[in-house]
């Protein structure tokens, strides 16, 4: 897809298909009434026969206006003008790109002009852009016969002349958070019998020749001389490979320090010894999706060769059941030295992130972002709109929180008070890796809080965010949204 900003009259630029919003009532945009304007009043024609009345995301579509060069026009409902938010905008947007015919494909967008509430010029023309790529996001790679592809590959903005150079730039940033989206999509939704850890090894080394990464793939010899006890229990019950993956990305100032982001990576989650009931078993290949949004970040960051110093790292295992695998009262001693007694294989998300966590240690990072599919309690706490936010800094728990906002992406805060932490005492170790029933979230991000004592941290339990269940089974490439504009902000304040 083919994003471009242009100015001046739509009419005149080559399209297939221009889409102007009608507000409720019948009221028409600018654009729409340009449109009206030269075609005779086409347009308040329709609107005249009630089939078009501006409710949010209705759609009509109209075709060889007189004196319009352009062969079709779509005309999409707003809403209420006065009251028309982002939530009502991007709404609205995806239902013209869901409208648009098969065989379009070169769209024009005349929707930048409308005054949305809370939103520049900037952001409506980033969101067309991350909308347009989720809204045509297809899965076919691994149907035999493939389904029919969406024609659409040129889409045009249209941005009045004194914004345009600025909205060029925040198109960028929406366009690589759109390819970023989409590469977490691709490998939550791949199951786990081809998305293994070596898999997902592939896939960075393939990242960092496209962007000029430093990458390291450890294997599991590597990863025992590195003492990760913990992360090698997880796996030693699978015969499927372990990874430690490392990526790099250095164009921030030389010495700066880089911001990590540590992503789960478990391939599949059966729960180990502590079998998982089999209802739905298949969505625990999406147990890979913190790794999949660190690698989409990635994306992200290297399509904006962003200025900053980042560092992703992905602790990579399948958690299996197997003559060798951890059992329930088992001890690890992690790599940061502190023991941990399994009380229940199926935490296993923890486990693998604390020796990340520490490992993390070395590139002496100014903060550390953790991103897994951790609780189950998550997803009871917060359901399926937003991300829990942890952190042992409140400003970095609202730099986060403001980063979701801005990308419709949202998170919330979570507590993390000490009070929580005796729920993790054991009598045989240092601690257990469960905290029982009462706030599971929070007891797993308490958990994490014990191997980060040396940076500024933050954990995002993606547990309820990172893709749907039901018929639309489907990644939803969450949180990269979220991440990529924290990386952005942060470039922009300091
Ligand atoms: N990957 C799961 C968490 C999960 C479950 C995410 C369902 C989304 C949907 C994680 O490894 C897990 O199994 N957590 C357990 C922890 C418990 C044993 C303390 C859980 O949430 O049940
Ligand atoms: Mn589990
Ligand atoms: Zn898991």
């Amino acid at each position: 897809m083919e994003f471009s900003i242009k100015s001046g009259n739509p009419e005149l630029q080559s399209s297939d298909c221009l889409i102007v919003g009608i507000f409720e009532g019948g009221e028409l945009s600018a654009s729409a009434k340009g449109l009206d304007d030269i075609s005779s009043k086409a347009v308040s024609a329709v609107v005249k026969t009630g089939d078009m009345q501006g409710k949010l995301g209705s759609t009509v579509l109209m075709h060889h206006l007189p004196n319009v060069q352009i062969k079709r026009v779509l005309l999409v409902g707003l809403g209420q003008q006065d009251t028309l938010g982002a939530k009502s905008y991007l709404k609205a947007v995806r239902a013209a790109v869901k409208a648009l015919p098969k065989a379009v494909t070169n769209a024009g967008f005349c929707l930048t002009e409308l005054t949305v509430l809370e939103m520049t010029v900037n952001e409506k023309a980033a969101q067309i852009a991350e909308v347009v790529s989720d809204a045509t996001y297809q899965v076919n790679a691994l149907k035999s016969k493939k389904p029919e592809t969406v024609a659409l590959n040129k889409v045009v903005i249209f941005v009045d002349k004194p914004d345009a150079s600025q909205a060029k730039v925040a198109l960028a940033q929406g366009v690589a958070i759109g390819k970023g989206v989409k590469m977490a999509k691709d490998l939550g939704n791949l199951p786990g019998n081809v998305c293994t850890p070596t898999y997902l090894g592939k896939q960075a080394k393939q990242l960092a020749k496209e962007y000029g990464f430093n990458v390291d793939v450890l294997d599991r010899a590597a990863i025992e001389k590195l003492g990760m006890g913990s992360f090698l229990g997880v796996a030693q019950g699978s015969d499927e490979p372990m990874r430690l993956i490392v990526l790099q990305h250095k164009n921030g100032k030389k010495g700066q320090k880089p911001v990590a982001l540590v992503g789960k990576g478990i391939t599949f989650d059966t729960g180990g010894i502590s079998l998982k009931g089999g209802s739905e078993m298949d969505e625990m290949k999406y147990d890979m999706c913190g790794a999949a949004s660190v690698l989409g970040t990635f994306k992200a960051i290297g399509e904006l060769n962003l200025p900053i110093n980042a560092v992703g790292i992905i602790p990579a295992c399948d958690n299996m059941p197997s003559g060798k695998a951890l059992k329930p009262g088992d001890v690890v001693t992690s790599m940061s030295g502190q023991t941990i007694e399994i009380l229940n294989t199926d935490a296993e998300g923890r486990l693998v992130l604390c020796d990340a966590l520490t490992y993390a240690e070395r590139f002496e990072p100014s903060t550390v972002v953790d991103i897994a599919t951790l609780t189950g309690a998550c997803v009871v706490a917060l359901g399926h709109h937003a991300t829990a936010v942890y952190s042992n800094q409140d400003a970095l728990a609202g730099e986060l929180l403001a980063a979701g906002t801005a990308a419709h992406d949202r998170a919330w805060h979570m507590p993390m008070w000490d009070d929580y932490q005796p729920q993790l005492d054991s009598n045989f170790a240092d601690m257990a890796n469960i905290g029982g029933r009462a706030g599971g979230s929070i007891t797993a991000a308490c958990f994490l809080s014990r191997f980060t004592k040396k940076y500024d941290w933050a954990h995002l339990d993606i547990a309820g965010t990172a893709w749907k269940s039901g018929k639309e089974k489907g990644g939803t490439g969450r949180p990269v949204p979220l991440l990529t504009t924290f990386l952005i902000k942060r470039t922009e304040n300091k």
